[in-house]
């Protein structure tokens, strides 16, 4: 007896009886694209039913940008955050997800410069940028040395949790960077995207005009 062929996954040839055998039932449904394995686990569809759609990969893009210096290309889910980006793809943890909404801070990095939250910031429209995350804000190779503001913070015992924090000293050096320190009015004003739970702003100030004027 001969054996069973692939073509059993070819449509019954015309003439062939409209009472389904359970071969042609099972072509069907493979050649429709609707096999079980496609996810929704239901069995097959009624015979006549319209294909249910082929689930698609999410879109990808491949960018291009560096991170405290070092260059890293990769491929992302396209909706992939900064935030996520670093955390989920780099190991570089350092940033916190607190409100992953654009509203607490916790999240902040320097992006050619400037600070932005990174849980708002799509990766993939990142190429050629420069980021700089706390892990890449102090001088050195590692060696201890702090930046002026991470050493104010210690100073000025300007965190409790120390959740807030990394965004804090990100946001505080864009502040300083943007010239927005000429009172402590101006740098509450500033620095009022970075909320701290633990209540620290005034010592996050003081760590701030330490930094700029040596107070
Ligand atoms: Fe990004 Fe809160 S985690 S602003
Ligand atoms: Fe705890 Fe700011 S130190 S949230």
């Amino acid at each position: 007896m001969p054996a069973e062929h692939p073509e059993s996954t070819v449509p019954p040839p015309a003439g062939a009886p409209k009472d389904p055998s359970r071969r042609t039932f099972v072509a069907t449904g493979v050649i429709g694209g609707v096999v079980v394995a496609g996810g929704l686990g239901a069995g097959p569809p009624a015979i006549g039913a319209e294909p249910a759609a082929v689930s698609e990969a999410p879109p990808s893009d491949r960018v291009s940008l560096s991170v405290n210096g070092t260059r890293h290309t990769v491929t992302i889910d396209n909706r992939t955050s900064l935030l996520d980006l670093l955390r989920e793809h780099l190991g570089l943890t350092g940033s916190k997800k607190g409100c992953n909404a654009g509203a607490c801070g916790a999240c902040t990095v320097l992006v050619d410069g400037r600070r932005v939250n990174s849980c708002l910031t799509l990766a993939v429209r990142l190429e050629d940028a420069e980021v700089t995350t706390i892990e890449g804000l102090a001088p050195g190779d590692g060696d201890g040395e702090l930046h002026p503001l991470q050493r104010a913070f210690i100073d000025e015992d300007a965190f409790q949790c120390g959740f807030c924090t990394s965004g804090q000293i990100m946001s505080g050096v864009g502040c300083i960077q943007e010239g927005h320190t000429g009172s402590g009015e101006e740098i509450r004003e500033w620095m009022s995207g970075n909320i701290c739970r633990c209540g620290c702003y005034v010592k996050i100030v003081r760590a701030i005009e330490q930094t700029v004027h040596g107070k």
